[in-house]
């Protein structure tokens, strides 16, 4: 275990490093007057609205909301834990991380350590494959050639106990090591031995490419369960990876596409045929830090299932949990393969070229999406079509916001005849060009440039302020809008907007007061509060979504329970939400 990391050495941490820095170095920025922009990493965009300001030390992208400080962007852009990320940024600045009453003053060292070892135990198992007839005979069945063996590090976990603990485990501590790497397991007795034995060894690279885990495969099917994957370990976290990650990402300088299917032999089956665009995940169903990383690394996403009830299964799970990544310019596609097949022997079957035809036929994730949800239900009727818009809608409103998100709203009405329920929300620099008359296309939005013109309005509310419990972009904005004329009553509108001087905000907000408000001062007053009122609503159906979504996993806890009962009890009808 690790201490606890004391908070005046982040804060001396924060200001050491400088965020221009950190972020230049994984994403190339621009000089804009006083900041630096770029297209924003974290969703894709073609012109930039991702701004990174030196003087406040700290990232925010108008497009998407995403904003922090530099330990905020490595842990976003490079998925680390905190902890992580903060070992991460002290090294680069040369500081050492101190830990708190931690068991471990020597963390840092101990992590290396295991990446070492695991990179030793990957040689150990490559050696060992060229010693074992047996196993190179199974890898030529398996039509592996020399190029890929090396690629992937293939190798051979001998039989015996204590093979890898003989050859690795040479100290105490390398013994510990070991066995926090997952390379051990322990009987009853507390006798440790080999966790692989008898099985061909396929090391999993982290996206650095360093060894961080092992699948291993039985020869012959009376040995065991066909695979056996490392535990999760403090390098090892079965959700995030995916397998050849790594190796996609050396394969291809720039990646357009990238595929995801289900086992370590398709993958390395498809590399081999010149297709070095496969990854697999680890024996789970597609995760959302899954979706996350896989669309990072490409715009378009092919997910490759077999054709039966399991495969079309896990093919439902991959759609819940992209849909909520589904940013413009993004783009998912589903394969289904023939009964028996998968893409290892399609491939040795059909050749690259047969594989690329039937990724050409693949089904995008709007035609797929409609599909199996009317799977069993009949759209010639009214009530079928009422089922389907009844289940479509709250998974289109888990889309962000964007032009697929009205595309898929636009065919479930073509479909069904019924319209999506949820509103659309523009952030302020989306919709920059100032529209005639009052902007209604976003409540955060409208309540933002009333606010502007008339600052006292903020006056009128009191906290806690159940609006900003909404999940918006914007919404902070509103909520240090509304502090600063608290705390300024009479502050006028374009002293207001001043305070924002130094912040990448600034451009919006100018452009807002510049917007023309309409009508009376009263009737602005009217629409700033009916904003508020909206904005509440939508937090409170937010809560509820994201309640009912946990409650179908069947993971909420007796409170959270209570807090849906009340919601689901007040909520409001059909025809009154289209009105939200
Ligand atoms: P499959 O059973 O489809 O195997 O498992 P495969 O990939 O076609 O392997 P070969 O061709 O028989 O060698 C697909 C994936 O599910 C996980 C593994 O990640 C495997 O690659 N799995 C399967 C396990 O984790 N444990 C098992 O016992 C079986
Ligand atoms: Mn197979």
């Amino acid at each position: 275990m690790r201490g606890r990391i004391p908070d005046n050495f982040i804060d001396e941490l924060l200001t050491r490093v400088d965020i221009v820095d950190v972020i230049e170095r994984r994403v190339p920025l621009k000089k804009a007057g006083r900041e630096w922009t770029a297209c924003c990493p974290f969703h894709n965009e073609r012109s930039p609205s991702f701004y990174v300001s030196p003087a406040k030390q700290f990232f925010h992208c108008f497009g998407c909301g995403a904003h922090g400080s530099a330990i905020k962007f490595l842990m976003d852009y490079d998925r680390l834990e905190f902890p992580d990320a903060i070992e991460e940024l002290a090294q680069s600045v040369g500081m050492k991380v101190p830990y708190e009453g931690g068991r471990d003053d020597k963390p840092r060292e101990d992590r290396s350590d295991l990446y070492t070892l695991l990179d030793e135990a990957a040689s150990f198992y490559q050696r060992e494959l060229g010693n074992s007839a047996e196993a190179r005979a199974y890898v030529d069945r398996r039509g592996l050639d020399e190029e890929t063996l090396k690629r992937f590090r293939i190798g051979w976990a001998p039989a015996g106990f204590d093979g890898v603990l003989k050859a690795l485990g040479t100290t105490d501590n390398r013994r510990k090591l070991l066995n926090d790497a997952g390379m051990v397991a322990s009987n009853e007795r507390g006798n440790r031995y080999d966790r692989f034995r008898e099985r061909v060894m396929f090391p999993i690279l982290d996206r650095r490419g360093r060894v961080i885990a092992f699948g291993g495969r039985v020869l012959s099917a009376d040995q065991g369960p066909k695979y056996l994957n490392s535990p999760e370990t403090p390098l090892f976290h079965k959700g995030r990876e995916l397998f050849a990650l790594w190796q996609v990402k050396q394969a291809n300088q720039t990646l357009t596409r990238i595929m995801v299917v289900e086992g370590y032999m398709d993958v390395i089956a498809l590399h081999q045929a010149g297709l070095p665009i496969a990854v697999a995940t680890l024996g789970t169903a597609t995760t959302p830090d899954h979706a996350e990383v896989l669309f990072r690394a490409a715009p378009d996403v092919y997910f490759c299932f077999d054709g039966d009830r399991a495969g079309r299964q896990a093919a439902w799970r991959a759609v819940e949990s992209i849909l909520p990544r589904m940013r413009d310019g993004r783009q998912a596609h589903f394969l289904f393969l023939p009964d028996g097949e998968d893409p290892d022997s399609l491939v040795r079957k059909e050749g690259k070229d047969g594989f690329e035809k039937r990724m050409k036929e693949s089904v995008p994730l709007s035609e797929y999406f409609f599909d199996e949800l009317a799977r069993d239900v009949d759209t010639s009727r009214i009530d079928g079509r009422a089922r389907l818009a009844e289940r479509a809608r709250p998974l289109i409103a888990r889309l962000p916001d964007g032009a697929f998100r009205d595309l898929m709203a636009d065919e479930l009405k073509r479909r069904t005849g019924a319209g999506a329920t949820f509103e659309s929300e523009a952030t302020p620099q989306r919709s920059a060009a100032p529209k005639q008359g009052n902007v209604q296309r976003s409540l955060v939005r409208s309540a933002i440039t009333l606010l502007i013109a008339q600052p006292a309005l903020a006056l009128e509310v009191e906290p806690p302020y159940p609006f900003l419990r909404l999940d918006r972009p914007g919404v902070d904005l509103l909520a240090e809008l509304i502090d600063v004329v608290r705390n300024r009553p009479d502050i006028r509108p374009a002293v207001l907007v001043e305070h924002f001087l130094e912040r990448p905000e600034y451009n919006a907000l100018q452009k807002l007061m510049q917007a023309e408000v309409i009508g009376e001062a009263d009737m602005q007053r009217v629409e700033f509060l009916d904003a508020l009122e909206g904005m509440k609503r939508q937090a409170t159906t937010q809560r509820r979504e994201f309640l009912i979504a946990r409650s179908r996993e069947g993971v909420l806890d007796d409170t959270e329970k209570a807090e849906l009962r009340v919601l689901l009890a007040a909520r409001v009808a059909p025809g009154e939400a289209a009105a939200e």
